[in-house]
């Protein structure tokens, strides 16, 4: 947990943060989706245009976040998260206030950064980089533990962490990538009221606890957190399972009838 220090700097950049809000909410979330061709209409009875379809849908669609057709066991996860607040890792220095982190899969709980930014800083060389495995923390983790290895369409872990917003807290304006496509999963455990992920040219994303999104990190986004409670999410970094396609394909065509339901 951190003291955040509201000083001038944070103050400006609070006002750059708002600032970029307002100019995503001059879109809605999903105003700029793209209708897959008709080339993909077979997808659920042929396995190469489902991967095909899968792949526009990632990289092609411009969906800004995807809903996961994935219960999330959120509660118990949230309970498990917040028995290590104390050991939680700053994340990216002051820049972003209030932002931290600790991974239950990695090289341990405290080394939340990719593997490679260990040897770039000096502290691993590249013959001693430490595998990514359960953490220390996994064991007091079990639900969630058993949700990732049972329920996610992951088959290879990397990074898993548990990142915490503080009230008061924001992560800057940034992207990930050069390039728009959808190459992260973010799972909310807890969305408090006052928190607000804002995409460029795509609003604010539709938060509920207990969601879990893949994200289009290419495009610039934020998170501003002025409420009172701690927000408490789950990033997730691997390989794809051979279902992961079916599940990217199904919760695209649930997307698109929700929008069909909505404008009608
Ligand atoms: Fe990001």
């Amino acid at each position: 947990m951190e003291q955040i220090k509201k000083d001038k700097e944070y103050f400006s950049n609070l006002t750059q943060v708002k600032r970029f809000i307002t100019e995503c909410e001059q879109k809605e979330h999903y105003q700029d989706l793209k209708i897959p061709g008709n080339e993909y209409d077979n997808w659920k009875t042929d396995k190469h245009i489902e991967n095909e379809y899968a792949k526009w849908i990632i990289q092609k669609s411009n969906c800004p976040s995807l809903l996961l057709n994935i219960p999330v066991p959120y509660k118990e996860m949230t309970a498990e998260a917040e028995q290590f607040l104390d050991r939680f890792v700053k994340h990216r220095g002051g820049w972003n206030p209030g932002w931290s982190s600790i991974a239950v899969h990695g090289q341990s709980a405290e080394r939340t950064q990719p593997a490679n930014y260990y040897v770039e800083e000096g502290i691993d060389t590249e013959d001693n980089i430490a595998p990514y495995d359960w953490t220390e923390i996994a064991k007091d983790c079990p639900v969630t533990v058993e949700w990732l290895t049972n329920s996610f369409p992951i088959k290879e872990f990397q990074r898993v962490r548990f990142m915490l917003l503080e009230p008061g807290g924001f992560i800057q304006p940034h992207s990930d990538f050069d390039e728009r496509r959808m190459a992260a999963f973010n799972i909310s455990l807890s969305n408090p009221d006052g928190v607000q992920f804002a995409q460029e040219e795509a609003g604010l994303i539709p938060w509920v606890p207990g969601e879990a999104r893949a994200i289009d990190i290419g495009r610039q986004h934020c998170v501003l957190h002025t409420g009172t409670e701690n927000r408490i999410h789950m990033i997730v970094h691997g390989k794809w399972a051979d279902n992961f396609e079916r599940c990217i394909c199904e919760s695209f065509e649930a997307l698109l009838i929700n929008i069909a339901l909505n404008n009608n």
